[in-house]
């Protein structure tokens, strides 16, 4: 069975769109950083831009060629966090070496960390503090998970990566009370890889790797969730390549009791998620 996460995103930003309008006159406004012309990064940004304003929110951009100082990455988002018209920050990843993307995201306003990369709401996360602004990839599984009826509690989730924007959050999303999965945590450097992803109910992977995850990985009746998106060459394609997750779909859709497929799986929830912090960003600060 395919989790379809077109769908399930369209259902979250019909929520969105209801509580942007109750928020009126305030419009919720996410205001996008872009460092360089990496093409992944112009995509999802333009993708991004595109649904706020479909869910009825205000969305800028500002762009900073690949050489930009510290300093002057430093000052905008200044200005954004001094601004009250602004209510969410994002800042697209990957950065050049040089300007430290954790101390990019740590100069954001906690409230305003849409992208929930801060010491702070990765901490208030670990506490399970309300408020807590959730990444958005991993908040777009649990969703995921949530919506799709499955119950996650006591399961084993499985979780092949440890990045800041995905393996690690997921591991303490999955992990804290109402969701009370057992988690597994793999790496590069994990040791006899398949015979830990076989013991999951539930498999996370998120190592930006094409087709990594082969069926000989993975149990009879497990959960798949596909984070990855990568771009392979392809000649039957127009363009010359096509996208493909780190799980090999052909071979491990037919073991598996629910997978995400890519595109149309944990992709447009990523976005959708990232909607609804920006809207309950603003609803925080109307409120205050
Ligand atoms: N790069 C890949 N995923 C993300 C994300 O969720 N947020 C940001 N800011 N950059 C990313």
């Amino acid at each position: 069975m395919l989790i379809d996460g077109n769908a399930i995103a369209k259902q979250v930003l019909a929520e969105v769109k209801a509580g942007v309008a109750a928020l009126a006159p305030v419009v919720p406004h996410v205001a996008f950083v872009r460092v360089g012309d990496d093409p992944a990064s112009v995509s999802y940004v333009a993708k991004k831009q595109k649904v706020a304003e479909e869910a009825g929110m205000k969305s800028s951009l500002r762009l900073f060629p690949e050489n930009v100082s510290r300093e002057e990455l430093f000052a905008h988002l200044d200005a954004l966090n001094a601004d009250p018209s602004v209510h969410g920050i994002l800042v697209q990843a990957p950065l050049p070496k040089h300007l430290g993307e954790t101390e990019v995201f740590n100069r954001i306003l906690p409230d305003k960390d849409v992208d929930g990369f801060t010491t702070q709401n990765i901490g208030r996360l670990a506490q399970e503090a309300p408020g807590a602004f959730a990444a958005c990839t991993p908040a777009g599984i649990v969703e995921l998970l949530r919506r799709s009826g499955l119950v996650v509690a006591g399961k084993h989730a499985v979780i092949l990566g440890r990045s800041l924007i995905v393996g690690k959050p997921a591991a303490l999303l999955l992990l804290a009370k109402g969701l009370d999965a057992t988690v597994t945590v793999c790496h590069s450097r994990t040791r006899n890889l398949a015979e830990i992803t076989r013991r999951a109910d539930i498999l996370i992977a998120a190592i930006g790797k094409p087709r990594f995850v082969t069926a000989d990985m993975v149990a009879e009746g497990a959960v798949v969730i596909d984070v990855g998106i990568n771009r392979i060459p392809d000649a039957t394609r127009k363009s010359g390549s096509r996208l493909v997750g780190d799980v090999d779909f052909e071979a491990v859709a037919p073991k598996a009791s629910l997978i995400t497929p890519v595109p149309g799986g944990v992709g447009p929830m990523t976005v959708a998620m990232l909607m609804k912090n920006t809207l309950a960003a603003a609803q925080r600060l109307a409120n205050a």
